[in-house]
């Protein structure tokens, strides 16, 4: 159990808050709540996954902590959320929009289904928007909150995620922007946090990639070098927002990029993430090696798991590089 008598009062950041989480049960939401715990907030932690969800109560403190089931995309478990954070424990200090979904790469648009698009738009954009119309709602006649959501580095940037979740992500730094400016007279900050990759369900399941596998690429893409991105930077990220310390910022995506993506012309072409990782070593594979079958082989080494093979060779031979000859 994370217990937050771990910490002294002092240096709690979140004594007496309360927090809901949204997509809590996993990755950066189940991190996150975990840190909360410990700085002394209590917790809502609303998401799909019901085992998932009780389990990180369990695991942190059930005495002050709820699991409930949300699906963001329904008004009424986004309402019930927040109304169960208020009639449990009083009221609601901080929402943590951060439930997301990702869809397959498709790079080309035409190969883009639109029932991917409607689904991806649904829940990172719609549901964010709930989750923030509903904290809103018990927040204002308090005058006093802090909303707060997960965006991306897609969220500034084209070609490191799908067509769909860029814009859903870009769609989530509008709302942010648009709703710091009409909550700002009632004391309630907005803002969002936009991570580089890192190793989730999320991006594993989206790659087929074990942890290390995914933190090579997104290692590959970094300026900064030597560190890699996890889900307890985002969480701290996400206390920093969530504390006084943070008390006059509002409005702002802040971004846990270390600048690795933004400043990255190559990504600003507006390319593939996989294709920047094939690109950035490929140069150096290829004096190793006579054909992409090889260098496929040595990819799938690198990530130390067989990855989608016929996918990889499909990008490959769409991009040309099947014959060796770049
Ligand atoms: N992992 C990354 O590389 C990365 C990078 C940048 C941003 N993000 C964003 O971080 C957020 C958290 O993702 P994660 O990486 O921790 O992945 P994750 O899959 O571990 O967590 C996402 C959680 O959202 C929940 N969820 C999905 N649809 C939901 C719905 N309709 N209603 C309620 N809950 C739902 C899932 O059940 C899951 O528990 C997402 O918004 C994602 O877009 C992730």
């Amino acid at each position: 159990m994370a217990n937050s008598s771990l910490l002294s009062t002092a240096t709690r950041r979140l004594q007496g808050k309360v927090a809901l989480i949204t997509g809590g049960a996993s990755g950066i939401g189940e991190c996150t709540a975990k840190l909360f715990s410990q700085h002394g907030a209590k917790l809502v932690i609303a998401d799909i996954q019901d085992e998932l969800g009780h389990s990180v109560v369990k695991s942190i403190d059930p005495s002050n902590s709820t699991y409930i089931h949300c699906d963001v995309t329904n008004e009424d478990h986004i309402k019930n959320a927040v109304d169960t954070a208020v009639s449990t424990y009083g009221k609601l200090d901080i929402m943590f929009n951060n439930a997301g979904v990702i869809d397959p790469p498709k790079p080309r648009i035409m190969d883009n289904e639109r029932t991917d698009f409607d689904r991806v738009l649904n829940v990172n954009v719609t549901g964010v928007f709930l989750g923030m119309k509903h904290a809103a709602r018990v927040m204002v006649p308090t005058r006093s909150g802090n909303i707060i959501t997960t965006a991306s580095t897609a969220s500034g940037i084209g070609g490191v995620g799908s067509h769909a979740y860029t814009t859903s992500k870009h769609a989530v730094v509008g709302l942010t922007k648009s709703l710091a400016v009409e909550l700002g007279q009632f004391g309630i900050r907005v803002n969002c946090l936009s991570p580089h990759g890192l190793a989730t369900p999320l991006s594993k399941g989206r790659a087929e990639l074990d942890d290390e596998g995914v933190e090579n690429i997104m290692n590959s893409m970094a300026n900064l070098k030597g560190i890699t991105l996890k889900a307890n930077d985002i969480a701290n990220a996400a206390l920093f927002l969530a504390s006084d310390e943070a008390r006059y910022v509002s409005g702002q995506n802040l971004f846990l990029d270390a600048i690795a993506l933004r400043q990255n012309s190559k990504i600003k072409q507006g390319t593939n993430i996989i294709e920047i990782f094939m690109k950035e070593n490929f140069e150096s594979m290829k004096e190793r090696h006579k054909g992409i079958e090889d260098y496929l082989l040595e990819y799938m080494k690198i990530t130390k798991k067989a990855c989608k093979e016929s996918q990889l060779l499909q990008d490959a031979k769409l991009r040309g590089w099947e014959n060796n000859s770049r």
